[in-house]
């Protein structure tokens, strides 16, 4: 039978990137993207492929059980890769139910979809679920997240992420439905929503504005291309093993600060400035509670089992990544109009 996958949150920033790289290779497969299109939500993101004949979009929320389950019976989805979510902690800290419903209620929601409709197929059928590696905790100096390392959450971000991985685990130790989990570092690459670090700070750069860092900006993330991600997430979805957890990282640690030494420094020279212009823009702001000092991905397993390795080093993802933001002015704009101007106001204001 032909697969009919349904991707959630595929409006979003790493789901585009998965939607557009299976549309494309598996003309076989009908791609059904579910997506509630919230502020980080964006169709845009996905116009090059929108009009492909196994491309199909549907406005749902995942929060809403019973217009999950009418979809499931009407198109008979033969499995899911599930990236729908709330994904900012600074958001989570000033609304944490938010995120209680979205990843917490939607993804039992969409399990019980699975459960209901699935009869019979639980093992030919996948519930992917992506995940992060954030369900881990904070790290010290040294040391590493492995898949066996326990779940710490600490900011209602990874709590409802932490919750959602148990779940899905849950709903395969308890009913046998055929899951796998994938646990990622910070992605950062084209269409991310100017929230995050990386295009926060490459839009300040370009419009002089300053640059927010938070403590003493020696907080460590591990960053991955968003690409890099998709290219894993087509690999575990076809040969991943049942019930097992890969994590997924760049196998590229950054303090933030050194990280956004690197960005000005590609930004002042793309832009045509004196080198190191833009330095000036940093500023030392209050830190986010709870702020986890560092996170550090071991990608062995997924290296070692299924031959994954991240395909471009981070200096020339970033290069991409700035080139991306500069020619898509338009797509910037639209995003930080309206309601972005208030959460930029109150997230920055107070710091
Ligand atoms: P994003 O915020 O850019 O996109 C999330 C998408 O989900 C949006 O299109 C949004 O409209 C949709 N969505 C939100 N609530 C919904 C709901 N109730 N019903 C249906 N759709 C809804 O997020 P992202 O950065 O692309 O992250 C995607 C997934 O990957 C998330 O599960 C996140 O936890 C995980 N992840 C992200 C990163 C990262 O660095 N961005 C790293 C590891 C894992
Ligand atoms: P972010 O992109 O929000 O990802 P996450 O918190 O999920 O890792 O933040 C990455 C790092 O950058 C994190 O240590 C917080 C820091 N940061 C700042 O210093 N200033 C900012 O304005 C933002 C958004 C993040």
């Amino acid at each position: 039978m032909a697969r009919k996958i349904l991707i959630t949150g595929g409006a979003g920033f790493i789901g585009s990137h998965v939607v557009r790289l299976f549309v494309n290779k598996y003309p076989d497969y009908q791609i059904y993207n579910l997506d509630a299109l919230t502020y980080a939500g964006n169709l845009e993101n996905l116009k090059d492929i929108d009009q492909a004949p196994n491309y199909h979009f549907i406005k749902a929320d995942i929060v809403d059980a019973e217009v999950l389950n009418r979809l499931f019976e009407e198109h008979q989805f033969t499995d899911v890769i599930h990236l729908a979510a709330e994904s900012h902690v600074d958001r989570s800290i000033t609304d944490p139910l938010a995120f209680v419903r979205t990843n917490i209620l939607g993804t039992v929601n969409l399990l019980n979809a699975c459960r209901a409709t699935w009869k019979g197929h639980f093992t030919d059928r996948l519930f992917y679920h992506i995940s992060t590696d954030e369900v881990y905790g904070t790290l010290g100096e040294t040391g590493l997240f492995e898949e066996t390392t326990s779940y710490d959450p600490n900011s209602p971000y990874s709590a409802s992420k932490a919750g959602s991985d148990h779940f899905v685990r849950a709903y395969g130790e308890t009913y046998g439905l055929r899951y796998i989990v994938t646990n990622c570092s910070n992605n950062y690459g084209p269409n991310q929503f100017p929230e995050k670090l990386i295009p926060l700070f490459i839009n300040n750069v370009r419009h002089n504005k300053p640059l927010p860092v938070y403590g003493d900006g020696k907080y460590t993330r591990d960053w991955l291309f968003v690409v890099d991600h998709a290219l894993a997430i087509d690999l575990v979805f076809h040969k991943g093993k049942q019930g097992e957890t890969y994590n997924i990282g760049g196998f590229n640690e950054w303090q933030n600060i050194d990280l956004i030494k690197v960005l000005i420094k590609q930004m002042d020279e793309k832009l045509g400035r004196e080198p190191g212009t833009s330095e000036k823009l940093i500023t030392y702001v209050t830190d986010r509670p709870g702020h986890d000092r560092r996170y550090a991905i071991d990608a062995g397993k997924i290296n070692r089992e299924l031959g994954w390795k991240p395909s471009v080093t981070f200096e020339e993802g970033l290069s991409q990544t700035i080139d991306w933001y500069l020619a898509n002015e338009q797509w910037m704009n639209s995003v930080t109009s309206g309601d972005y101007q208030k959460y930029y106001q109150a997230m920055y204001a107070s710091r």
